[in-house]
């Protein structure tokens, strides 16, 4: 707690830094204080650089940041990577040289971008990590995510529940997939999910049939679905010839729904699959009773958490109080963690009552 005190003074002071560069006097945010400064003009440039637009929040966050930046009166610069790490270091980069006062960040790898973003801090940039965290790196005020380890055990929570109501009483046989390996929200996702998962192979209610049971092994490359998909078959080929699939743990939508493809070309029975990010095609599957579950992580208030801790150093105050703080590997990061919220056809209509774009697709 100290030390999350200790950032958010220094994140404030940071208000100092940009009106003191650009008069020309090095702004010292190392030294912290009560003094919140003036902020940074308020049509101010903020770049926004996202990982990619594979998968439906980023290309959301892309649309929102775009639209509600402007609106809020700044200058929006939003890129995406195309989840190479190269080219996300030069846009950052670029971002730094067109006078950014803010830098939001969904990294293509976490640890790759020290130099960029400790650049970017020397000149009292601003820095949000956008809900992937920065590690090994000084260069990051703040996180803002949706709970990695909380979204993990949903996802696992909800496989077992599916399981259950689905496949009757066990031993169940279950394969296990993770994330890209590069994104710090992978493994953390794996390891909520197998707080859950664990315990119930060690008692012999779940089978990993393949033996698969590390991040290592259970990893998709670069998030890439068609590497998921192909994975599947083989396990399918290779250990199911002669067996049921009953459910197969899955980072998110895409990778769940080439899973069930895999399956299916197979002629295996569907089996129970979980998911996240609550993905439109993801949505009208489950829907009709393909997909089991996915993990709602609405993007609108991710980008509005973001946009509150932008005005708020805008205009000199100090950052709202994180709800949490984790170690990145250098410093103790503020985190500012929103609550990812199982959905599943029973509660589907629920979820979205307030989502018209998504209450639309359940007809
Ligand atoms: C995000 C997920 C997304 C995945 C792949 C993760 O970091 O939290 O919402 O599905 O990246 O893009």
């Amino acid at each position: 707690m100290k030390n999350n005190k200790r950032i958010i003074a220094v994140a404030a002071a940071f208000a100092l830094a940009v009106p003191l560069a650009l008069t020309g006097c090095s702004g010292d945010r190392g030294s912290g204080g009560g003094d919140t400064g003036s902020g940074f003009p308020a049509d101010a440039t903020v770049g926004v650089a996202l990982p990619w637009l594979g998968t439906q929040n980023w290309a959301e966050a892309n649309d929102m940041f775009a639209e509600q930046l402007a609106e809020a009166g700044f200058k929006p610069l939003v890129q995406q990577a195309d989840n190479k790490v190269p080219q996300q270091q030069s846009q950052i980069e670029a971002m730094i040289e067109q006078g950014a006062s803010v830098i939001v960040v969904g990294p293509v790898d976490g640890s790759q971008l020290g130099t960029q973003l400790e650049k970017a801090k020397e000149k009292g940039i601003l820095i949000i990590g956008y809900d992937r965290l920065l590690e090994n790196t000084t260069g990051v005020d703040a996180v803002v995510q949706y709970g990695s380890i909380r979204t993990g055990e949903l996802q696992g929570q909800s496989l077992l529940e599916g399981l259950k109501e689905l496949k009757g009483d066990g031993p169940y046989n279950i394969e296990l997939f993770a994330g890209g390996p590069a994104d710090p929200n992978a493994p953390n996702f794996f390891t909520g999910a197998m707080s859950v998962l664990q315990p119930k192979i060690d008692d012999g209610t779940l089978v990993v049939v393949s033996g698969q049971t590390t991040f290592e092994q259970a990893a998709t490359l670069d998030w890439d679905n068609s590497k998921a998909q192909a994975r599947m078959d083989t396990l399918l080929s290779g250990f199911y010839s002669d067996k049921q699939i009953d459910g197969v743990l899955s980072p998110n939508d895409g990778i769940a729904r080439a899973i069930l493809t895999a399956c299916a070309q197979a002629g295996q029975d569907q089996p129970v699959v979980d998911g996240l990010d609550a993905e439109n095609e993801s949505i009208v599957s489950i829907w009709e009773g393909h997909q089991y579950s996915t993990t709602a992580k609405p993007t609108d208030k991710l980008v509005a958490k973001t946009i509150e801790l932008i005005q708020a150093a805008q205009k000199g105050e100090a950052l709202p109080e994180p709800t949490s703080s984790t170690n990145n590997g250098k410093i103790d990061v503020p985190l500012y963690e929103l609550d990812p919220v199982i959905v599943t056809k029973a509660n589907i209509k629920e979820v979205f009552a307030d989502d018209p774009s998504r209450l639309e697709l359940l007809k």
